[in-house]
């Protein structure tokens, strides 16, 4: 029970992060007893699918998505559990879609969508940004300045190249 409250917490905190809204943990409580498949910007509810794929790694949260997913390639280390929220705060959320933007449905191991393997690419580019580039620029004011998808995508697919 105690696991289950700070899991909450820590979801509510990534929602605050995420929306600078209390309320959002009231309705993500709401969210999975009630799931519902609409995909507001605002307040992502829990669909069903995620309520499964959460379940199916249950107790096995903190181990590394490598031993518990079947082809994980650049999040080896990643905590099973965080990946999950990776996958709906981070990769979905920056890029402003579905998992099915880079997941084959019902098989969240394959390879053939090619968007998967850009978001692996991506990711790369982005460690590389960050550890080599970005580290190197002198006088930033943040003493550890980081890019992350939502930089460049900003709920987009596409970048933007200007302010229009
Ligand atoms: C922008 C592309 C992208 C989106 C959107 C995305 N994923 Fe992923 N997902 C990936 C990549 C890339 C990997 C493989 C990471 C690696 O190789 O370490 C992955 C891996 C996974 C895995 C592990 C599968 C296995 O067995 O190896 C699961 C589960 C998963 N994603 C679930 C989701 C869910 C649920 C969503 C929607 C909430 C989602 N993903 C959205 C790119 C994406
Ligand atoms: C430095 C900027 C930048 C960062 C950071 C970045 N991207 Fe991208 N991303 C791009 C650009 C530019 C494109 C190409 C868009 C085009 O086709 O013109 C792109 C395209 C993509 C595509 C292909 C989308 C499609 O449907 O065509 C995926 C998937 C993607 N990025 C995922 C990610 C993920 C996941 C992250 C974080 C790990 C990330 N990106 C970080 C700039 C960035």
């Amino acid at each position: 029970m105690k696991q289950k409250l700070s899991v909450l917490g820590i979801m509510c905190f990534i929602l605050f992060l995420g929306t600078f809204n209390w309320t959002g943990c009231t309705a993500k409580k709401a969210a999975t007893e009630t799931p519902n498949e609409s995909t507001s910007p605002e307040r992502p509810p829990t669909p069903p699918f995620i309520t499964a794929l959460k379940e199916s790694i249950k107790g096995k949260e903190k181990l590394p998505a490598e031993e518990v997913f079947q082809n994980i390639k650049t999040m080896k280390g990643v905590p099973a559990g965080r990946l999950i929220a990776i996958m709906q705060f981070g990769y979905s959320r920056s890029l402003g879609v579905q998992c099915t933007h880079c997941h084959v449905r019902g098989n969240w191991a394959s390879d053939t969508n090619p968007n998967k393997e850009i978001a692996r690419e991506m990711s790369l580019m982005t460690k590389k940004i960050n550890a080599e580039l970005l580290k190197n620029i002198k006088n930033l004011k943040s003493d550890q300045p980081v890019v992350n998808c939502t930089t460049c995508h900003r709920g987009q697919v596409k970048p933007a190249l200007n302010i229009e």
